[in-house]
């Protein structure tokens, strides 16, 4: 029988990425341009350059996905797109392109929301990982904790009031002189600190709660270096990036087995960029195997933003025949539902 291939496309923050996926799961091609060394002399991602920097590059990025797999446009089943959430105008690049080759070559073309999409990292290049699930969401823009009961079935169960586990990271970082974005640099210094240097809050909202609040973390880190700088006292970094690291663990991982016990599931998936931390990676195996809960951790390349998991996700709308028309437009707080 022949496969099924879809082309995905993902645009929606700082990077310009293309893929071709054979039935949901076989990574044919992954292709990712990241801006990051265009925003980061401003300390993060500007919209107007991101929206940019999309427009110059998607047809190469397009062309070389294609061309990776070994595939023309022929060979396409669908065309799968990312219309939200994010920066609008980055959004936009990416839809409009996808609705244009769509509309060329009479393929049926799929909306998909960016965060179903990370969810879907889970089943690249793994033919066993299905629903139902657990999955804990770790991104810039956000933390959730989302029960996948089928492909296209989520129930949000938990999820920040604030800010999200990434944007804490890289908020710390900044703080730390580190570059943006802040995530991996943390990772890094954190392995030459000690964790439990420095006893940063644990904000876990109540007895039962699913949330996750990490302004207060941040600001008790930031509170620490101001001190410390007044006090002329010296600070370590790498004790500083480790103990905030651990706070920030402990609770993800402690809520993430709490969701596993109330749906009464044991398989848990992790996605999102912060999901390519080494430290976290490390924890939730310890604590899954302690509680008898599958633990599925994609590659760190399918963590953070790709388009892979766009055309994975896209794949089990194609073939449920849920596709947009051409006025799909872009959502920038596009709800999953
Ligand atoms: O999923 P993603 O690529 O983009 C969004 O959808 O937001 O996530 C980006 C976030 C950034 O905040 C980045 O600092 C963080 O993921 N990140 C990490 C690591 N790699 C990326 N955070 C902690 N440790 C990492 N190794
Ligand atoms: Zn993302």
């Amino acid at each position: 029988m022949n496969k099924i291939n879809i082309l995905g496309i993902e645009t929606s923050c700082d990077e310009t990425s293309a893929s071709v996926v054979a039935d949901g799961r076989e990574v044919l091609s992954n292709v990712i341009h990241s801006q990051i060394m265009e925003h980061r002399k401003y300390g993060g991602v500007v919209p107007e350059i991101a929206s940019r920097r999309h427009i110059v590059k998607i047809d190469d990025v397009v062309s070389a996905a294609l061309d990776e797999a070994g595939l023309a446009l022929s060979d396409i089943s669908a065309v799968a797109v990312t219309h939200g959430p994010g920066l609008v105008g980055a959004l936009l690049v990416g839809l409009n392109f996808a609705k244009a080759m769509a509309y060329a070559a009479g393929l049926p073309l799929v909306g998909v929301h960016h965060i179903a999409g990370h969810i879907a990292s889970n089943y690249l290049d793994n033919a066993a990982w299905q629903p139902p699930f657990i999955a804990l969401v770790v991104s810039g823009g956000h933390t959730q904790l989302i029960h996948v009961r089928d492909y296209d079935d989520f129930v949000i169960m938990g999820k920040s009031l604030d800010d999200a586990a990434g944007e804490a990271y890289d908020k710390v970082a900044r703080c730390l002189g580190l570059p943006y974005p802040g995530g991996v640099q943390i990772d890094r210094l954190a392995q030459e600190g000690n964790a439990s240097a420095i006893d940063f809050p644990r904000v876990l909202l109540g007895a039962g709660s699913l949330d996750f609040s990490f302004s207060g973390l941040k600001s008790a880190v930031l509170n620490y270096l101001n001190s410390a700088k007044m006090a002329e006292r010296e600070v370590s970094h790498a004790d500083v990036a480790a103990s905030f690291q651990q706070a920030v663990i402990e609770v993800l991982t402690k809520k993430a087995m709490m969701a596993c016990e109330i749906a009464g599931c044991n398989q848990l998936a992790i996605a999102g960029g912060v999901a390519a931390n080494s430290a976290l990676r490390a924890a939730l195996e310890q604590a899954c195997s302690k509680n008898n809960i599958t633990l599925n951790i994609p590659k760190p390349i399918y963590c953070t933003d790709n388009a892979a998991m766009i055309a994975a996700a896209g794949y089990y709308d194609h073939i449920k025949g849920r596709h947009a028309g051409l006025v799909l437009n872009a959502v920038p707080s596009l709800a999953l539902s």
